[in-house]
């Protein structure tokens, strides 16, 4: 299969993470006889830097073109911190999910169970734990008007949503919880707002169409409780954009670590693939990031291709690294492994498809690792 992948490393700990993605891709490529053509692409405060705007007309042209985009992450504290800024990085990553019409967000949030010791929440309320959040990515808040009155005093942002909108992801999400355990939940504050009054009557209809379904609602109040109190309950959880943004922070914490969880933003046609985490600036060139949130996001570009035994691979790398303690500081409090190195390993494993014996003092020893 011949892929055309645009790849942007971003700010803070993206070029790491993103260059062990690569060589995860090279692995697959040569095992699997694929050819992917790498684009490199620059997104993010490295671009502002350099074009004075976060993402380029050219680059968003090498995205729309290519088949998918693999991201790392962007961000950087020169400007969270600084309101009055007009560009700003995340400005790119907006503009780019819109041009592209990238209107479903997928976040998967699978539990590790070695990994689940990291949670802050105790084991018997994680039992079960396996959920994933289908979040609305192009409509509502973040894209409704903005204004800031002349004397600064006030400031308006506007929440639009269509029935159109609301159609398409939904119905995703009902597709994916046919593959799952059945069970749609929607998110919204449909005791107040319009808009999830919209989303409510819409969703109700479509789900006709899915009696094998069962539909449920949760205002998000409530959801966010329920996330933390009885987080097995879910199984697809659907909801408008700034209200997913918010849980599935907030979801990721289940698992133990952010660094695990990736995710895939599709439109009609191609899909951007990045972890849910940050850019990280305070781990930038450390070698200690996790590198597996964007191998598992390069496992769902694979399944996007429809290249189902090599997102397989993918995931039973992942799963390798955790089962035999190879894995960076947070997710693996003794004796850690640099994203370098478990790069390296989850590369070697999905070219072989073996276990790789290790010698965990060479190995070590060879990352710069002191034990
Ligand atoms: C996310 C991020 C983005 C968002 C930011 C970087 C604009 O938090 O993908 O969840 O709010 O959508
Ligand atoms: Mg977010």
């Amino acid at each position: 299969m011949k892929k055309r992948i645009a790849i942007i490393k971003g700010d803070g700990i993206g070029p790491e993470i993103t260059q062990q993605a690569i060589k995860l891709l090279r692995s697959i490529e040569s095992r699997f006889e694929h050819t992917f053509e790498l684009v490199e692409v620059e997104m993010g405060a490295c671009a502002i830097d350099k074009y004075g705007v976060p993402i380029t007309d050219e680059a968003l042209k090498i995205c729309q073109e290519s088949d998918a985009i693999l991201l790392g992450a962007i961000g950087d504290p020169k400007y969270d911190n600084d309101p009055s800024l007009k560009v700003r990085p995340e400005q790119g990553l907006l503009k780019l999910r819109k041009t592209l019409g990238l209107f479903s967000n997928i976040r998967p949030v699978e539990m590790y169970p070695k990994i689940g010791a990291s949670s802050p929440l105790r084991a018997e309320v994680l039992e079960g734990v396996d959920l994933v959040i289908y979040r609305e990515l192009i409509g509502g808040i973040y894209f409704g008007e903005k204004h800031l009155s002349d004397d600064g005093t006030t400031a308006t942002d506007t929440c639009t949503y269509t029935t159109e909108q609301i159609e398409q992801i939904t119905r995703q999400a009902f597709e994916s919880a046919r593959l799952r355990r059945n069970k749609v939940t929607l998110v919204d504050k449909a005791n107040v707002l319009e808009t999830s009054r919209l989303w409510r009557r819409r969703v109700t209809e479509i789900a006709k169409e899915y009696p094998d379904v069962t539909l449920d609602f949760l205002f998000v109040d409530n959801a966010a409780m329920q996330l933390v109190q009885a987080p097995a309950s879910f199984d697809v959880l659907l909801t408008e954009n700034m209200f997913g943004d918010i849980l599935s922070d907030l979801a990721s914490v289940l698992t133990g670590s952010i660094g695990m969880l990736p995710s895939a933003s599709l439109g009609n046609k191609n899909g951007l693939f990045e972890p849910i985490h940050g850019s990280y600036p305070q781990a930038k060139g450390k070698d200690i990031a996790n590198p597996c949130a964007t191998i598992l996001s390069v496992a769902m570009m694979m399944d996007y291709f429809g290249l189902i035994e090599e997102a397989k691979v993918i995931r039973d790398a992942v799963q390798w690294i955790i089962a035999e303690d190879l894995g960076t500081p947070d997710i693996q409090k003794v004796n850690p492994y640099g994203c370098e190195a478990v790069g390296d390993f989850i590369s070697a494993f999905a070219e072989e498809n073996e276990e790789i014996h290790i010698n965990h003092r060479n190995t070590r020893d060879a990352a710069g690792i002191v034990i």
